[in-house]
């Protein structure tokens, strides 16, 4: 997508008085504000209609803005380097003299920073004096946006501006990883588990038990709104029936999330066939077995979520 120079100059312009403007970003949309003042970001919680309690993460265009507000450590510049900018959020501890707004942190002392990759939003970001709170730009538990109609669909006119940056190449929320004391995947996202072991040279696991609250992390969450059944063979013929890979016949009950096994396609999918199913007014969908592996993982810890009522 080309970079339009005047919608980023409106973006800036609106940021800079307080207002939220939603964003792209490699993962998904996010729903924008300054965090370093109470007053924006007290809208994002209100737009979304998000409890007080979930705090959000925080966009940086460089290393040296984010040392204003947290303390790194060995394996975050390990991290770092292998993967900024890109689908990956740490869990930091926030410094005493940080000016990042308390509803942004629910009060805590610790911030979860990512340095986004899409270009339009890394030109915005170096273009402003603080940096971005952005949590997903859906209304709180529903389907995360991956292009500018989406969002525009979760809240109409109640936002000022959304910046357009075509749609999201990952589609799929990035990985939390919590880099307070030991290492601890917080939640699956763009980039895979195994990669981060690899470059901590540690072998890390998702597991439910963890040693700090997600509150974002709720069961119910990432959802459509319908019923979803998983790993199914045979689906009935009032559901959606949502395929990892492209069959010879025609059904039109059928939608592919890949043409062929593809997992990273299929993540980049997964959203937007949700959203496509809900407005075609099915009633319920069943899901074929997604392998569970690499990213196939995120997809599958997605659709449970979403399947939980
Ligand atoms: O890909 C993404 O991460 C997108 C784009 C817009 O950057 N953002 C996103 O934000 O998914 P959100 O708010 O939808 O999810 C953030 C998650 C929530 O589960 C929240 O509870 C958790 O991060 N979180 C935020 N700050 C935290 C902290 N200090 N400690 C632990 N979890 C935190
Ligand atoms: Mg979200």
């Amino acid at each position: 997508m080309k970079k339009d120079l005047s919608n980023i100059k409106k973006a800036k312009y609106l940021l800079d008085r307080n207002h939220c403007v939603a964003i792209p970003t490699e993962t998904v949309y996010g729903l924008a504000a300054n965090a370093y003042s109470n007053q924006a970001t007290s809208k994002i919680f209100k737009l979304k209609k998000r409890p007080k309690s979930n705090p959000l993460i925080v966009h940086y265009s460089s290393m040296q803005d984010l040392k204003k507000d947290c303390e790194i450590n060995d394996n975050f510049q390990k991290l770092y380097n292998r993967f900024c900018p890109g689908p990956i959020t740490f869990v930091l501890k926030l410094k005493r003299e940080s000016k990042i707004s308390k509803n942004v942190t629910n009060g805590k002392k610790t911030l979860a920073v990512r340095f986004p990759k899409n270009s339009i939003t890394r030109t915005l970001l170096s273009c402003l004096k603080y940096p971005l709170a952005a949590p997903s730009a859906n209304i709180y538990t529903q389907l995360s946006p991956v292009s500018k109609k989406d969002v525009k669909e979760e809240f109409g006119n109640k936002i000022k501006f959304i910046l357009d940056g075509g749609n999201t190449k990952i589609g799929l929320e990035s990985t939390i990883i919590n880099l307070i004391n030991k290492p601890q995947v917080l939640r699956l996202g763009g980039i895979e588990i195994k990669k981060v072991s690899k470059v901590l040279k540690k072998k890390l696991n998702y597991t439910k038990k963890k040693s700090i609250n997600v509150p974002g992390q709720s069961k119910f969450h990432y959802s459509p709104g319908i019923p979803i059944r998983l790993n199914v063979k045979k689906f009935y013929q009032d559901e959606a029936f949502v395929l990892i890979q492209k069959r010879k016949k025609f059904d039109k009950n059928y939608f592919y999330l890949s043409k062929n096994k593809n997992l990273k396609e299929a993540g980049k999918n997964l959203y937007k066939t949700l959203r496509k199913i809900k407005k075609l007014k099915f009633q319920k969908i069943a899901v074929e077995k997604i392998p569970n592996i690499g990213i196939g993982q995120t997809i599958n810890d997605r659709l449970k979520r979403a399947s939980k009522r």
